[in-house]
């Protein structure tokens, strides 16, 4: 319903003729969709907005109709979904938009989001496959605490429940805390391991647990052997 009003909206206001005549007045960005945006789409949104999704972000003029949308939501780092806040535990490079891609984005929108010259659009493909992650096996799951009966090396940590803003660390027995993970709305709809940079070894009697209660799972490399029990 919503997207139904937007749709109708910009055919309204974007579409029609009141634009056409002023496009050059209010257009006040050199950054342009064709040269710029697409390229910063096609490498972080097209994995879940490629043709064929329910909001397709693959041409200027499916890109348009939602550029103010997309401002907000980038903005407010709502999208992409990456739901974890960046620092905090050493995280694999995530999905996540660098603060120079975000206000590029703004910048565009703000400026009229012109669509610049369409031959500087890059050949993409309209759908992107997302990297596939290396295979894991659950070490156990956590309810909100836990303290390690073995050593293990962490791999990741999935979460299994929704998360607005939860922290989750550890506490090693010489009383070292290490950060892991910081979830910051996270929807658990998304199931997703949040993987290290390394894997993070742990000893025997620490204690991994969360600033909130929360549902969660320790995950090691599948190919990783088991400390003898
Ligand atoms: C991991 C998947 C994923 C990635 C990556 C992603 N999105 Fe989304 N996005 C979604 C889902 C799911 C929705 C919910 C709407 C739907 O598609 O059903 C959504 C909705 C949106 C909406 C509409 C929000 C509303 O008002 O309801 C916008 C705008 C948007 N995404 C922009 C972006 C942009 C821009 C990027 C890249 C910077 C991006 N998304 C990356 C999954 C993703």
């Amino acid at each position: 319903m919503q997207t139904l009003l937007r749709l109708v909206t910009w055919s309204l206001i974007g579409g029609g003729v009141a634009f056409r005549l002023f496009a050059h007045d209010i257009i006040t960005t050199n950054l342009t969709y064709s040269r710029d945006i697409s390229r910063i789409l096609g490498k972080r949104c097209l994995t879940c907005h490629g043709a064929g999704s329910s909001i397709p972000l693959t041409s200027y003029q499916e890109v348009r109709p939602w550029a103010v949308d997309i401002k907000d939501q980038v903005l407010s780092r709502a999208m992409p979904p990456w739901g974890a806040v960046k620092g905090f535990g050493d995280l694999k490079p995530d999905d996540g938009l660098s603060q120079e891609e975000i206000m590029i984005i703004a910048a565009w929108v703000i400026g009229g989001a012109p669509q610049g010259n369409p031959a500087l659009f890059p050949k993409m493909p309209s759908n992107v496959i997302p990297p596939s992650s290396p295979p894991v096996r659950d070490l156990q799951t956590v309810a909100t605490r836990t303290v390690l009966t073995a050593p293990v090396r962490l791999a990741g940590i999935r979460p299994e429940a929704n998360a607005s803003s939860v922290r989750i660390t550890a506490r090693t027995p010489d009383g070292r805390i290490e950060p892991l993970l910081w979830l910051y709305h996270f929807n658990a709809g998304s199931s997703r391991t949040f993987f290290f940079r390394e894997p993070v070894p742990l000893p025997s009697g620490t204690v991994i647990e969360s600033s909130d209660p929360l549902r969660f799972a320790l995950e090691s490399s599948a190919t990783e052997i088991s400390p003898a029990p």
